[in-house]
């Protein structure tokens, strides 16, 4: 009988049993399934686990500290943090297309995720053999069932590492379904500010800015984006809508009227949205009282920002994200 005691007891059993004296290593990303996953494996071979977290400057508010502070304290995982804000922001300086912003953003974040991981390597011997992923069932089926190996490129010579590293994957939860991930979640005592996280694209931010991404516009929009999910779970709206990513519209400006002056600022866009699986949506019917509030308080208390819109599209034809 399928219980999350169940899970986690087998698949404590399996990872020992796999990985043995040896070491891994689990990127964590802020969202549900890494997290799950890294948890797991702690729990199963705790400080022969290393996780990752590249902190590309992307996030909203509060969601690098929720790792480092927050899963860290749940789980006693062990944390390499890597900074990489500045390179991050380097990278993406001037750009605007959405595609390359993408492009760098992965690019980047390889490239980062590799050097640590040949750190770790560096320091702690090639008993290092798995890499952790948090591949769902879905995914499984999605891509044809396969599993095995990961063989990264590393460019970056740390150490005098061979050219190709090969890890052996760890999956721990290839036979569950979102809702069976965040059940194990919670009984592995993980906050409900990860396991009930909505959706967050990988490139964070970076693809809700419409126009080149800056630290002044990426602190602008989590700004926005905190006040709108503060309103929207002190309404307990939270389960109803699937996500509601908050957009800031950095090429466009308006003009508006606040305390006795002309002001010339931006929009910020809400695209709250129901769906069942990100393939098709539907915009949320958010009750007008709560809209109000976010709007009121976005104006007031984000600086720049004069309007807030928000968008009533269904997909098809527009996607979730704007960009
Ligand atoms: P769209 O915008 O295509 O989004 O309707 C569908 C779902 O996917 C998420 N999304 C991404 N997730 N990397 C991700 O990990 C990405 O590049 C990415 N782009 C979109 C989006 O938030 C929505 O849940």
């Amino acid at each position: 009988n399928w219980t999350t005691g169940n899970v986690i007891e087998e698949q404590v059993a399996a990872i020992r049993e796999q990985v043995g004296d040896r070491r891994a290593i689990c990127g964590l990303s802020g969202g549900v399934d890494s997290a799950v996953a890294a948890a797991l494996v702690q729990r199963a071979i705790g400080s022969q686990l290393t996780c990752v977290y590249v902190d590309h400057g992307l996030m909203r508010k509060g969601e690098t500290e929720q790792v480092e502070k927050d899963f860290v304290a749940a789980t006693g995982v062990q944390l390499k943090v890597v900074d990489a804000e500045e390179r991050f922001l380097k990278a993406l300086a001037g750009v605007s297309d959405p595609e390359q912003k993408r492009k760098i953003i992965g690019r980047e974040f390889i490239r980062v995720f590799e050097q640590a991981q040949a750190e770790i390597i560096a320091d702690e011997g090639p008993e290092v053999a798995f890499l952790v992923q948090g591949t769902l069932y879905p995914d499984v089926v999605e891509s044809g069932g396969g599993t095995g190996t990961a063989n990264i490129k590393s460019h970056h010579n740390v150490g005098g590492l061979p050219e190709d590293l090969e890890f052996q994957l760890i999956e721990p939860l290839r036979k569950l379904f979102k809702d069976e991930v965040r059940m194990v979640g919670q009984e592995l005592g993980l906050p409900d500010e990860i396991v009930q996280r909505q959706p967050f694209p990988g490139p964070g931010l970076g693809i809700r800015i419409v126009g080149e991404v800056t630290k002044e516009r990426l602190d602008l929009l989590r700004d926005a984006d905190a006040i709108a999910r503060e309103e929207l779970t002190a309404a307990g709206l939270d389960r109803d809508i699937w996500q509601c990513p908050v957009v800031l519209l950095a090429d466009v400006r308006s003009v508006g009227v606040q305390g006795d002056g002309r002001t010339y600022g931006h929009p910020i866009v809400l695209r709250p949205v129901s769906s069942e699986d990100a393939m098709t949506a539907d915009w949320s019917r958010l009750p007008y009282d709560v809209l109000a509030k976010i709007s009121t308080r976005i104006t007031n208390e984000v600086k720049d920002v004069n309007r807030v819109v928000l968008d009533v599209t269904s997909k098809p034809p527009g996607t979730i994200e704007w960009e």
